[in-house]
């Protein structure tokens, strides 16, 4: 028993050390649950294993397979630098290659040693501990590297120690891939069908990414705005990018309207007015084949009746562009629409009751039913995104993107909602929406307004009840200069049509 207390000392040193160990693993995998952020949890991890393996620096490698580089995804005392090594050189690569914990005492006899990251780094590397990190399916993504123990060289604890904690940065790091491939995967796919949508509608492409870029600026302005009522909003970078998606997909739904409707420019497109004008030449056939039959043709009423219809069709010109009619030109309409002539002995209004609702439009240039028909596409944008299975943190995107025209005053569509009962993100997303379609410069069937008079009817809309007046405040006061921006079209927004 004599000097046995001094034998146990040690050993429950150790014991308590191995302790200490076991709970700051315990920990580490603790963390890996709780923290979001890879990027922290590795450089966290890379912290506590130089604590914990008494070093003085540890890196995280990934492997870059195309490139037959192991990258630094963490570096301790590097600052922000990145490390870019070949991957068939250094201990670190040779901890890659043979899959296997690599432990060199002294490197400079080590013949694999790579002394050209010292050069980069001004650092001196004594010894080395690395681990090769290893993925769920066996291959090995990275290596975890700890440099210079502090006393003496790195011991087996280290190496089962380091081994563990590898293993900790692998599964975060394959965790924050899959995460990343799939935020990918969505990205692509929103992206190539907002694209096949630009394939179809150069101009609603260019809106979708405008009102994008304008949702961004406001949701960043909310962020930044210490004032209320946005004091407590915070967007962080992942619902800015939810936020992005809605704003791209809120029109997807215009993917369903015929293209004759969404095209349209005028009140009557060129094939309408070509029939007229075939109809008005068959009229005039018509009524000389009459009048041949009827005992004769008396040429000068004849030539002032065809000089009547010539008249018509020319007024029917003069009114084809959107904009109110004179009340001189809707009684000559009304007049053509009763006007009925024999072509073939079948009866024919000169202007078709379609032609005629078109014509007197007093506002736009679609008719109730085609724009009945228009505004139905956010009901099919809703269709179509609520049919996608969406992860747990963009299943708010069909509900943002399906409410960019609701209105605080509940006279929006489709649902009508009210105030509050429409989620700030379909509000930001109305604003931007409004705003691009006053200042757009592409659209076929309007000209672009003017910036300061685009701001005032922004203004006045909110004023009205139809937008959030705080988001147009905060839009107007820090999202657009007072004389506009200068947009880039996105590569878009041809202006062709
Ligand atoms: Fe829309
Ligand atoms: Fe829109």
């Amino acid at each position: 028993m004599k000097g046995g207390g001094g034998r146990r000392a040690p050993a429950r040193q150790a014991l308590a050390e191995e302790n200490d160990r076991l709970y700051t693993l315990l920990e580490l995998s603790t963390l890996l649950s709780s923290t979001r952020g890879v990027d922290q949890l590795l450089k966290f991890l890379a912290m506590e294993t130089s604590v914990l393996l008494g070093a003085e620096r540890t890196s995280i490698f990934i492997y870059d397979e195309s490139r037959e580089e192991l990258w630094s995804k963490v570096a301790e005392g590097t600052g922000r630098k990145m490390l870019r090594v070949p991957s068939d050189r250094g201990i670190a690569g040779l901890a890659l290659r043979k899959g296997k914990l690599v432990n060199v005492p002294d490197v400079h006899r080590h013949p694999d040693f790579n002394p050209d990251v010292d050069k980069q780094t001004g650092y001196h590397t004594r010894n080395i501990l690395a681990a090769p990190m290893r993925s769920h399916g066996g291959g090995v993504t990275g290596v975890m590297q700890v440099l210079n123990k502090k006393s003496g060289a790195f011991r087996p604890q280290d190496e089962k120690m380091l081994m563990s904690i590898a293993s900790i940065a692998s599964v975060a790091l394959e965790n924050s891939l899959l995460i990343e491939s799939q935020i990918n995967l969505f990205e692509s796919f929103i992206e190539s069908s907002i694209h096949a949508l630009g394939e179809r509608d150069r101009i609603t492409y260019g809106h979708t990414v405008r009102v994008a870029l304008y949702s961004d600026r406001i949701a960043r302005a909310i962020s930044a705005s210490g004032r209320a009522p946005f004091k407590r909003i915070h967007y962080s970078e992942e619902s800015l990018r939810k936020l992005r998606f809605a704003a791209l997909l809120h029109d997807i739904g215009k993917i369903t309207v015929p293209e004759a409707i969404l095209n349209k420019r005028d009140k009557l497109e060129p094939h309408e007015i070509e029939a007229i004008r075939l109809r008005f030449g068959q009229i005039k056939l018509a009524e000389k084949i009459r009048a041949l039959e009827n005992g004769g043709l008396n040429p000068e009423s004849y030539r002032s009746f065809c000089a009547g219809l010539d008249s018509d069709l020319d007024r029917i010109r003069r009114n084809i562009t959107p904009g109110a009619v004179s009340a001189e030109d809707k009684g000559a309409f009304e007049r053509m629409r009763r006007s009925v002539y024999r072509i073939a002995d079948d009866p024919t209004p000169q202007l078709t009751e379609t032609e005629y609702q078109h014509l007197v439009l007093a506002k736009g240039n679609l008719s109730d039913e085609e724009f009945k028909v228009m505004k139905d596409h956010v009901r099919k944008t809703w269709d179509i995104l609520a049919k996608i299975h969406w992860p747990k943190d963009l299943k708010e995107i069909p509900v943002w993107a399906a409410t960019h025209h609701e209105r605080p005053n509940g006279t929006g569509y489709p649902q009508g909602l009210k105030g509050d009962e429409i989620p700030l993100e379909g509000q930001i997303l109305a604003v931007a929406d409004i705003y691009d379609a006053l200042t757009a410069a592409d659209r076929p069937y309007k000209k672009r307004i003017p910036e300061p008079e685009a701001q005032k009817i922004l203004r006045d809309t909110a004023a009205a009840g139809h937008l959030n007046a705080d988001l147009v405040t905060l839009f107007l006061e820090a999202c657009v200069a007072p004389d506009g921006d200068e947009l880039p079209p996105a590569g878009v927004g041809n202006s062709e049509r």
